[in-house]
């Protein structure tokens, strides 16, 4: 029977509620533009809605990086070899997880998520289809320090940072975050990276913005969210989403735009919006192979071997910890 054992590591105010989330709110309307960052996006129904986004048709990422992981399961395991603790980034509800621990034969499974619900429930789900695979679910934020569960300590270590995450920060965020990682994981580890391709901006723009309005929704509850949680009277319905893709920063945007001039209050702050300013929600950032391998190499990792033939374009990167080197 696999062991299943939960690590908290957020720190929550007496009312529950997420500092770092108050404080990221607070500053990020008072500044212009005015911006959130998009990993507040993930409360329950935030982590239910990217669940339905990404059965959509239009939402090609989740299903390219599926096939990918199913028609070279043989060759990631031969690349990757077995067991390793698989360190997973931003897991949510697992979903390509049982691929990828199929394939490889892992000693360990850790799956690091800010959304303690999500993150136990598949948890528990993936302790019970492979037994025997010790299971360490870590509740934190994985773009800050996390600690690791002792037990794996000596495990040669598989970072699994699937779906293109890392294309929602900003290259220098994305930089510190795959250093980060590469030292929390050490000397000999492997990182499996998923990595959305530049393509084609219709392509690109109906995966953010879908006609069933599933991503305008997902969009809108962070504005619900801040009303849940931090006592906010922002008037949601005078706001729409937009979805645009950006060419010189090469990500698709997305904001939350203001239909008409409005004043509401959160946490007993008050804030103005002018009609048509938008709250910039979030960037996913798109990268050609070059990119992608120069993105890694900054952040200490090297390339090894990389699986992109779906159409859509995705990428899977398998990327070695660099070496110190003293010399070029
Ligand atoms: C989680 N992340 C990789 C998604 C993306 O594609 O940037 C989040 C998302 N936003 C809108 N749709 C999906």
């Amino acid at each position: 029977m696999a062991v299943v054992r939960s690590l908290r590591q957020v720190d929550a105010d007496h009312a529950g509620v997420d500092i770092a989330f108050r404080a990221d709110v607070r500053a990020g309307l008072s500044q212009t533009p005015k911006a959130i960052p998009a990993r507040w996006f993930y409360d329950a129904t935030g982590s239910a809605l990217f669940e339905d986004i990404t059965a959509l048709p239009e939402y090609y990422p989740t299903r390219s990086e599926t096939d990918l992981l199913i028609r070279h399961a043989a060759d990631l395991a031969a690349a990757i070899g077995p067991g390793r603790a698989v360190v997973e980034l931003g897991s949510g509800s697992s979903a390509k997880t049982p691929l990828l621990l199929a394939a490889i034969a892992p000693a360990a499974y850790v799956p690091v998520d800010i959304s303690g619900d999500f993150l136990r429930d598949s948890a528990r789900a993936l302790a019970a289809r492979f037994a025997g695979l010790p299971v360490y679910p870590v509740e934190a934020d994985f773009t800050q320090r996390v600690e690791l569960p002792g037990e794996i300590a000596d495990l040669p270590k598989l970072g699994f940072f699937p779906g293109s995450t890392i294309g929602n920060m900003v290259a220098r965020t994305a930089v510190d975050l795959l250093r980060h990682w590469r030292g929390a994981l050490g000397d000999g580890s492997l990182l499996l990276i998923g990595i959305d391709r530049i393509k084609d901006v219709g392509v690109l723009e109906r995966a953010y913005d879908d006609p069933a309005g599933v991503t305008a929704a997902f969009n809108l509850n962070l504005l619900e969210r801040i009303n849940r949680e931090l006592g906010g009277d922002i008037p949601v319905e005078n706001f729409t989403h937009r979805a645009v893709w950006d060419d010189v920063h090469a990500r698709i945007e997305m904001h939350l735009v203001a239909a008409c001039a409005m004043d509401f209050t959160i946490d007993g702050h008050r804030y103005h919006m002018a009609a048509g300013e938008t709250i910039h929600s979030e960037n996913s950032h798109k990268y050609g192979a070059r990119d992608a391998n120069l993105l890694l190499r900054a952040g200490g990792w090297t390339p090894v071997a990389t699986w992109d033939d779906t159409d859509p374009a995705f990428a899977l990167i398998l990327a070695a910890a660099t070496a110190f080197r003293s010399a070029p």
